[in-house]
Formats: structure tokens, C-alpha cells, sequence
């Protein structure tokens, strides 16, 4: 762990700035830290077909695995809320979807530890220290297919 909490969160509010949010006006940013202090981040992507719409998290993660793998994930902060004179802004502090959990979860069962979760509000000020485990207990993972057809 190389950043503080508030420096990971102010890479994800950052990232915010980057989302692609016109239909919900909600901007969410992520940003991941791997075990070496590597970070990549994400925000989210929707589309005219609303269902298609990519989380911020899905979006980190899918960088994080390009940059340095799922297994190496460490923390990962999330902050969301609306642009406001051109940085992040709001009250309520986002926690990550369900969804976004579940593929989490599964980063968390590569490395076979947890995975700490910051979760801040817009503007960045108030801030919520969890982990993986603790947002999705009893989670469904790789160790769960044991049982697969060969
Ligand atoms: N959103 C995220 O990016 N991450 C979450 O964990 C919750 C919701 C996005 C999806 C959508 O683009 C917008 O926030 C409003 O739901």
C-alpha cells in the first residue's frame, strides 16, 4: 500500500471526471490499488440502450487485469455524485452494486484474501472503510463450479 485512503479516493473522484453519465447525470469513478501500489482506474460508461451501461468498478477492474492482474488487487475506492465546476460533488456516499460485488468477489478469491473497499461520497469528504467480504457474504465463487461436469 503506497496512497492514504483520501489519495486513493481523490484518484477515483478524478476518474469521475471521466465517465461517460448522460442519462443518470450520476458520475462514478474507481480507482485500484494492486499489493505493488500500481492504480487503474475506471468510471462509468451507459448507452442509449440503458441496459448496456458499465459500472465504474467493472470498468477499474477490467483495466486493473490488463495492468497488473485480477489476483493483485488490493483496495479499491469508489466515489460518486454529479460535475459540479468541474470536479465531483455531492453528499451521499456510493457503495459499490451488487453486480459489482460479485465481480470483486471474484478478485478476492484469486488472491484468496479480502479486499478493502473505500467508499466516499462526491465531494470526497466523508469516506467508508470496508472490505469484500464483509459487502457480499456467503459469495458465489470459482470454488463453487468444484462440482462442474469434467
Ligand atoms: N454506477 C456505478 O458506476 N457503480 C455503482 O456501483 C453504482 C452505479 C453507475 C451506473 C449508472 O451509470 C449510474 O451509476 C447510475 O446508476
Amino acid at each position: 500500500m503506497t496512497v492514504s485512503p483520501a489519495a486513493l479516493v481523490e484518484r477515483a473522484r478524478a476518474a469521475a471526471l471521466g465517465a461517460y453519465a448522460p442519462y443518470s447525470r450520476f458520475s462514478v469513478g474507481c480507482a485500484i490499488e494492486s499489493v505493488d501500489g500500481e492504480i487503474a482506474v475506471g468510471a462509468n460508461m451507459e448507452n442509449a440502450c440503458y441496459r448496456l451501461g458499465v459500472c465504474a468498478e467493472l470498468a477499474a477492474l477490467t483495466a486493473a487485469q490488463q495492468a497488473f492482474g485480477l489476483a493483485k488487487v488490493a483496495r479499491i475506492a469508489v466515489a460518486g455524485g454529479h460535475v459540479e465546476d468541474g470536479s465531483l460533488a455531492g453528499e451521499g456516499v456510493v457503495t459499490p452494486c451488487g453486480g459489482c460485488r460479485q465481480a470483486i468477489f471474484e478478485a478476492a478469491c484469486l488472491s484468496g484474501t479480502d479486499i478493502e473497499i473505500i467508499c466516499a461520497n462526491g465531494g470526497g469528504e466523508t469516506i467508508d472503510v470496508t472490505g469484500i467480504r464483509e459487502l457480499l457474504p456467503k459469495g458465489f465463487g470459482p470454488e463453487n463450479l468444484a462440482d462442474a461436469g469434467a
